[in-house]
């Protein structure tokens, strides 16, 4: 719906609004589209207040409990599999088996612990070899965008079932090595399992404060905490009490640091909007790779499209979607990784974060295409 500045809700009233995009009320602009969810209770008045105001509207999901059952074909958990939303224990699980049955093609190492005391596991997949440039890939940064986590896991079972038999893939696991991180904020995302679906952040305590947990998407070296992130730990878009606060954030940015030199691309597996961003999204100003990240956006998002025509945007993402300080991207990129995007995938919001189980594949399919071909172009000009 459209906002008018006179008719803005003050900034306590807006904190109760669960904003989907954008992810709070801080980034709104005149005139943009928003999508927000209102608690049952008030779902009338706020809802009375719209038309009041003359703000078209549409209601995309009439109850969100419902949506949140049907999202899941059905709530048997026990087995892994990559067309369902796998839970925090089933993934990890998975890690171990994968790289256990294919010990030539993929590897696990431990990332770190998470603050609630759960293991981050890392794979590495491509066939061993000297001096290979490496991308990296991240899913579930937030914990309430499920089908982020089931791209990594597709990712590396495509890897696995294309080596040998798909040429281009082949390729590009023969000269290249794919750092998969399948769950950063795996304690967010065991929350929003067990207690609150649409948790975004993660679940570390704020000294004296009842809010728990940080924006891990804020939380990075990069303006921190400026435009678009907030100081308040009640705020889904926390930025922390120092940059790297975190113990996962802290975890990525080491091993980035670390492997700079073979690290070429870093890729951030965001949910839902259907867009590719890259730096920077802390500024207005053009990042000094702008034009070859913008044309290899492009013709991304185009292969992309041409498996179900679902339509992708494109470009910088304070320009494209919102200034928002201290992301993963704008920090890796200035750090030296050159090919640095976020994604952000299905859908445009009639689903939102609730993307059912039936879309899994073709989400997964799709992405592939735009991640392999940026692969490409990093194997063939980093
Ligand atoms: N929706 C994502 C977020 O708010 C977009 C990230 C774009 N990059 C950034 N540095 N803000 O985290
Ligand atoms: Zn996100």
């Amino acid at each position: 719906l459209l906002c008018e500045p006179k008719t803005y809700p003050t900034q306590k009233q807006a904190e109760t609004l669960d904003f989907w995009v954008p992810d709070t009320v801080l980034s709104i602009a005149e005139g943009d589209k928003v999508d927000f969810r209102v608690e049952g209770y008030v779902a009338y008045d706020v809802q009375a207040l719209i038309e009041h105001s003359g703000m078209p509207f549409e209601i995309m999901i009439e109850d969100v409990q419902l949506a949140v059952q049907r999202e899941q074909d059905s709530n048997i958990r026990a087995v892994h599999s990559y067309e369902k939303y796998n839970d925090i224990d089933t993934i990890n699980a998975w890690t171990g088996s994968i790289a256990e049955e294919n010990p030539d093609l993929v590897s696990r190492s431990f990332f770190t612990t998470s603050y609630e005391g759960r293991p981050v596991y890392l794979l590495k997949v491509g066939k061993s070899g000297s001096n290979k440039k490496a991308i990296f890939i991240d899913c579930g940064f937030h914990a309430r965008e499920w089908v982020t986590p089931a791209f990594c896991q597709w990712f590396v079972k495509e890897a696995i079932n294309s080596y040998g038999s798909d040429e281009e893939f082949t390729n590009l696991l023969d000269n290249l090595d794919f750092y998969i991180l399948p769950v950063l904020n795996v304690d967010g995302y065991a929350y929003s399992w067990t207690n609150d679906r649409l948790w975004r952040k993660t679940r570390s305590l704020n000294k004296n404060q009842k809010c728990v947990g940080t924006d891990p998407n804020r939380n990075f070296d990069a303006a921190w905490c400026t435009g678009g992130a907030s100081a308040s730990p009640c705020s889904t878009v926390y930025c922390g009490s120092t940059p790297e606060s975190e113990n996962e954030t802290k975890a990525l940015g080491d091993f980035i640091r670390n492997n700079l030199s073979s690290i070429k691309g870093y890729l951030t597996i965001h949910s839902y909007s259907q867009m590719l961003l890259f730096p920077y999204s802390y500024t207005n100003l053009r990042a000094k790779d702008h034009n070859e990240l913008n044309s290899l956006a492009k013709s991304a998002v185009e292969k992309l499209a041409t498996l179900h025509g679902t339509v992708y945007t494109y470009g910088p993402g304070g320009k494209t979607i919102y200034i928002s300080a201290g992301g993963s991207d704008d920090w890796a990129y200035d750090t030296g990784v050159k090919y640095s995007y976020t994604f952000e995938l299905r859908d445009l919001g009639t689903y939102g974060f609730l993307l059912p189980e039936s879309q899994i594949k073709d989400t997964c399919e799709e992405t592939m295409l735009a991640v392999k071909h940026i692969a490409e172009h990093i194997l063939n000009n980093a």
